[in-house]
């Protein structure tokens, strides 16, 4: 049987320096949603995304991917098949062409040695090419990569992310580096790909207006805990000053 749940988190804790920087007792999210974290800077959101990604390993508590423990996931290596990540400096390697850091999507599923040779002869150049297209960076295919502008190389993370074809996409702060017009074009591709493709998209984001104009559910951590978790239209102005209030002194 399939499960709708991507994610299923309990008691999850992140401990730095002796201070608990994430607290959550339960979350779940469905395939096909479509989240946003929000929430000062510090409030764990990073955290959050880190732990969900793999990145981080040093948390307490249980999470299930689609009911499959993480770390048997992880270790099953089904985890690259069903999680993609995008980072906020795309990670993109500068010297290589544009089409061999759209394969690198690829890598987990390939051997090692099919993974070097890709980058002499590029291997399954047809996938990358359909990604390409959907990005709108076909005629840039063997362009190098440092040569493309900053939302130009955030649509070449997206093309890497759609020949993997995961799951579910997590992304910290995917458009904070690009321009406010950039941001939004990359935020609308982002989420009209993941639409396309019927994935589950997490992502934090400073901006609370395109939260509420892109996603399905808007979740807040306040000081490592979730303040609220609602769905856009439920949101309110007093909800959103009270999260970002500071906390009273003394
Ligand atoms: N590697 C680390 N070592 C020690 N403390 C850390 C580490 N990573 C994060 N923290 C602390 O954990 C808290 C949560 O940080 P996190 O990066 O998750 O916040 P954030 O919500 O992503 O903030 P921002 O909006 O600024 O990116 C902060 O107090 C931060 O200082
Ligand atoms: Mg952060």
């Amino acid at each position: 049987m399939i499960s709708k749940n991507i994610f299923r988190v309990t008691n999850l804790s992140q401990i730095y320096e002796g201070k608990e920087v994430l607290s959550i007792p339960e979350l779940s999210i469905n395939l096909g949603e479509k989240i946003a974290l929000i929430g000062s800077s510090g409030a764990g959101k990073s955290t959050l995304l880190g732990i969900l990604s793999g990145t981080i390993d040093t948390y307490k508590g249980d999470i299930y991917i689609q009911n499959l423990p993480m770390k048997v996931c992880v270790s099953q290596n089904k985890f690259h098949k069903k999680v993609g990540i995008i980072r906020q400096h795309f990670d993109l390697v500068g010297e290589l062409s544009v089409i061999n850091n759209v394969l690198a999507g690829l890598l987990g599923e390939w051997g090692f040695f099919k993974s070097l040779f890709s980058l002499f002869i590029p291997q399954e150049k047809k996938k990358a090419l359909s990604a390409l297209t959907r990005v709108g960076l076909n005629h840039k295919l063997y362009r190098k990569t440092s040569t493309l502008s900053g939302g130009e190389q955030q649509r070449v993370a997206l093309a890497r992310i759609l020949v993997q074809n995961p799951e579910v996409i997590l992304a910290d702060e995917p458009v904070a580096s690009l321009d406010p017009k950039r941001a939004e074009d990359i935020l609308k591709l982002l989420v009209k790909l993941v639409d396309e493709e019927n994935e589950t998209l997490i992502t934090s984001l400073h901006s609370v207006e395109y939260a509420k104009k892109y996603f399905t559910r808007i979740i807040a951590l306040k000081d490592g805990e979730i303040f609220f978790d609602l769905k856009p239209r439920e949101i309110t102005e007093e909800i959103l000053s009270s999260l970002y209030s500071f906390k009273e002194m003394g």
